[in-house]
This record gives structure tokens, sequence and C-alpha cells, in this order.
């Protein structure tokens, strides 16, 4: 018997993938791992042929896997044309649309011009899924395009995550279903059969049961921003009261363990080392209060408001550390920055707290050796004015001062003795709050962190 429009004859289902960045790639790769026949489309030309040849095209560890298999199985394939998305039943648009090229009209713009592609080759009954951040508000008028078309729109954002993809897509704690709803609030017959249609297509085990939270689309595109947004709260929290222990003469990470221990806290992101924000939660807390102020409800974002301005705060606040211990001014010092990435694991620099600290130490007259497992080619691109330095050694050597800026596990692993000998004065700045002040004081090192004895 011929297998029913949009399902391969085991009973998976054909996928399209628009837009195979970090979130798309992923997807794609687990979806084809776990059975489904998936496409994935991208207008980058070279993406494209760096996916169908099996090459990840950026640094996400445990992905090379499930793409190599997806690859040599039949089940995936890459393509620039959007056409071959035709005959796929579910198609989730995974387009890029951070505001830090473009402004927030980037965030709606990239998804808007990805179904434009994308309508002409549905058919009714499909079911389009934006996993994209979109703005608040907006995905009612995408998905009225979706259903000119006979198909079903759902907004099920990639909830945030600043670490590795592939772990975080097999598990992503929760699952957010933003359906199409009535005037009463309720969720269509349309909305219903696309959630059970998209129940079949977690790329989790399907034993693994999460929770999920069926709601509208308004909620579901706030869950995104208010996710990362929340932990910047949390983040920038840990930032102010690191002030209160420097002038009390408390201990930051003592207090960090006593508030996570209270369940109704929780210990993550309360880490000192995370209160130089950043990267994609810094992003998220002003998309939320662009969305509020659009609202017309931007009074209430005061709490948000100032959490930009903890971590630029906090940022200056471990230049002055820098500057203190160089008996006042950097200027004609060498300053080394273990650290370039905006976090551990990741060759992404965006509004990174490490490069941050560099930049403002150079622009006082340091001269700043950076290293970076991953990102020296994005510190290259970004920040010409820093001195990339291959290792830890080159990167240290003669140097005044060394400020550990990225938490990668084998900066928080140094072994200290063997650096004493290469710089001019041994004196650590940890502003990750990761090193062993006791390993690196009885190596001869003067050792300092923010808010700690
Ligand atoms: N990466 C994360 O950690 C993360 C976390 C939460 C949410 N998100 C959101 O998920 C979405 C995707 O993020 P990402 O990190 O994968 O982005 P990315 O920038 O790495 O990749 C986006 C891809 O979309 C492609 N693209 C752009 N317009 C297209 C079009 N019209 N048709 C086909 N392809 C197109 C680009 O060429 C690129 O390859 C964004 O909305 C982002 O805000 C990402």
């Amino acid at each position: 018997m011929a297998a029913p429009p949009g399902r391969s004859p085991e009973g998976a289902l054909r996928v399209a993938v628009i837009g195979c960045g970090r979130v798309g790639a992923t997807q794609a790769a687990l979806l084809a791992a776990a059975g489904h026949d998936v496409v994935g489309v991208d207008v980058d030309e070279s993406r494209v042929a760096a996916l169908a040849a099996g090459d990840v095209p950026f640094h996400e560890p445990g992905l090379a896997a499930p793409l190599a298999a997806g690859l040599s199985g039949g089940r995936l394939r890459f393509t620039s044309d959007v056409a071959a998305a035709a005959g796929a039943r579910v198609h989730l648009v995974c387009v890029g649309t951070s505001t830090r090229h473009a402004g927030a009209g980037a965030r709606r713009g990239g998804v808007e011009a990805a179904l434009a592609g994308l309508v002409p080759h549905l058919q009714p009954g499909d079911v389009v899924v934006g996993r994209s951040t979109v703005p608040v508000g907006t995905s009612r008028a995408l998905a009225a395009r979706v259903e000119r078309a006979g198909a079903t729109f759902v907004v099920q954002p990639d909830l945030l995550r600043t670490g590795p993809a592939v772990p975080h897509a097999l598990d992503p704690g929760r699952v957010v279903y933003g359906l199409p709803t009535d005037a009463d609030g309720v969720v269509t017959p349309e909305g219903e059969k696309a959630r059970a249609l998209l129940a079949g297509l977690e790329p989790h085990a399907p034993a693994h049961e999460l929770p999920a939270v069926v709601t509208d689309y308004a909620t579901a595109e706030l869950a995104a921003l208010a996710t990362g947004a929340f932990l910047a709260v949390k983040a920038s929290f840990v930032a102010a009261v690191t002030v209160l222990c420097e002038a009390s003469g408390a201990d930051v990470a003592a207090l960090a363990d006593a508030l996570g221990h209270d369940t109704r806290i929780g210990r993550r992101w309360l880490d000192p080392g995370r209160a130089s924000g950043g990267g994609r939660p810094t992003e998220d807390v002003r998309a939320l209060v662009a969305a509020a102020e659009g609202l017309g409800v931007g009074r209430e974002t005061a709490l948000l408001r100032e959490v930009d301005a903890v971590t630029v705060r906090h940022r200056v606040a471990l230049v002055d550390l820098v500057r203190d211990a160089c008996g006042g001014a950097v200027a004609g010092r060498r300053v080394a920055v273990l650290g370039a990435a905006s976090w551990a694991g990741s060759d992404d620099v965006h509004d990174s707290p490490a490069l941050s600290v560099a930049a403002q130490l150079q622009l006082q007259g340091a001269h700043v050796t950076v290293t970076d497992p991953r990102a020296l080619d994005a510190v290259r691109a970004v920040a010409p004015a820093l001195d990339p330095a291959a290792t830890v050694a080159a990167c240290v050597a003669g140097a005044d001062a060394v400020v550990l800026a990225t938490p990668w596990p084998e900066y928080a692993a140094l072994d200290p003795r063997p650096l004493t000998a290469l710089v001019a004065r041994p004196w650590v700045l940890d502003a990750c709050h990761v090193l062993d002040p006791a390993r690196w004081r009885a190596a001869g090192w003067t050792y300092r962190a923010a808010g700690r004895r």
C-alpha cells in the first residue's frame, strides 16, 4: 500500500528544516537520526555544501556523528532550493533572527523572508513550526500567511541555551506548543491536530517524557525571550551582591551556595563568574524591554533595564581591579586575557564579557594579548587591536596581569607553576571564579576574584 503523503514507508515523517545554523542543522541531523526523512534548506550555499559533505561549519560538539549517520543512511540531504521543501509534512523554520546585526526588525524579517519562499510549496494539512525567536505579537501575522495555503502555524521557539546544541535538543527540559486559538482562547481543531503530529517529531527519545506547555502564540513567543531574560536577571543579581561582598569582606561564592541550596532559588546561573553577562540572555532582556515599550507597558521593565546597567558596571569593575593591581594605570602594561568566547564551548564572541574587558584595557593603553581554544579567528575579525596568541604560554609571556575571562575547562585546570616563570608579575584575576585560589597562591601568585577573599 502506498504511504500517505508526507510519510515515508516506515511511518516516519518527511520534514523540511529551513535555516541550517546551530538550531536548524542540529534539528535536521537529530531528526534524521531518529528515522525521519529530512531535507535541510539554507540560503548560504557554502553552509549547504559543508553540511552535505558531512562537515559541521561551526563548533558544535556531538553534531558530526548524527550528521554523518543521516547523510550515509540517505535520510538527510541539504540544498539551497526551497522547492525541495515541497512534499514535507512538517516545516521547521530555524532561520537566524538575532538582533545583533540589524536590530529588532531583523527578528521578524528573517522569518518573513523564509516564509515568503516556503509558502508556495506548502500543501493543505502541512504544519509550519516557527522555532526562531521572533518579536512578541508577530506570530499571528506569520500564521495568516501559512493558513492561506491551508497549513497550520505552530510557535515552538528554541528555548535558550548557552551551551552545546545537541544535548539541549535531546533534552530541552520542556516543550512549549504555541498553537492557533479561537476568539475565546481555545486551541483550534487544526492546532490540536498539529500538536498531535509534532508530538511524534521530537528528536529526544520517545520514552523521555518532557513536560509540555500547550498555549497560544503570544505566550510561546514570550517564553523564549523570558527564559533568557530571567537567567540574565539571576546573573545580574549575583553581580549586584558581588559589590556588597567586595565592600563588606563577604565571600560571593559561599553566598551563592547559601542561596542556591534553597530549592526555591536554585544554584544554577548563580555562579559569580556569570555576572559579566552577555550573549543571548542580554539580547533577550533588550528584546523584552522593546516588546514592553511597544505594548505601552515599558515603565514596568525598570528591573530589566537595570540588568544591562549592572552587567556593564560589573565589567568595568573587573577592569578597575586590573588597573588597581597595576598601580593605578594600565598604560604600557602587558595584560594577558585567557578566553575570548562568550561562553566556554563556543566560538561565538558576540557581546563577549572577555572581549569587553580586553578592549577596555586596551583602550586604556595596555598591551593586551588574548588566547582562546576556539574563538581566535573571531577575535582577529572583530577586535584587530588585540594581540591574539595561539597558546596560554605565549599569551602570558611577560604579563603584568593575567585575566581568566572565559571559563574553558582547560583554563580552570591550568597548572599555575610553569606559568609563574613566564610572567613579569604573578597576578591573576579570576573573572570566572573557576580557579583554585589555594593552588595558585601556593604557586606564588596573587589570586584575585571580585567579591572573594
Ligand atoms: N543558537 C542558540 O543558542 C539559540 C538559542 C535560542 C534561540 N535561538 C534562535 O533560533 C534561531 C536560529 O538560531 P541559530 O543560532 O541557528 O542561527 P544561525 O544564525 O546560526 O543560523 C541561521 C541560518 O539561517 C539561514 N537563513 C537565513 N535566512 C534564510 C532563509 N530565508 N532561508 C533559508 N535559510 C536562511 C542562514 O544562512 C543561517 O545558516 C534564531 O531565531 C535564534 O534567535 C538560537
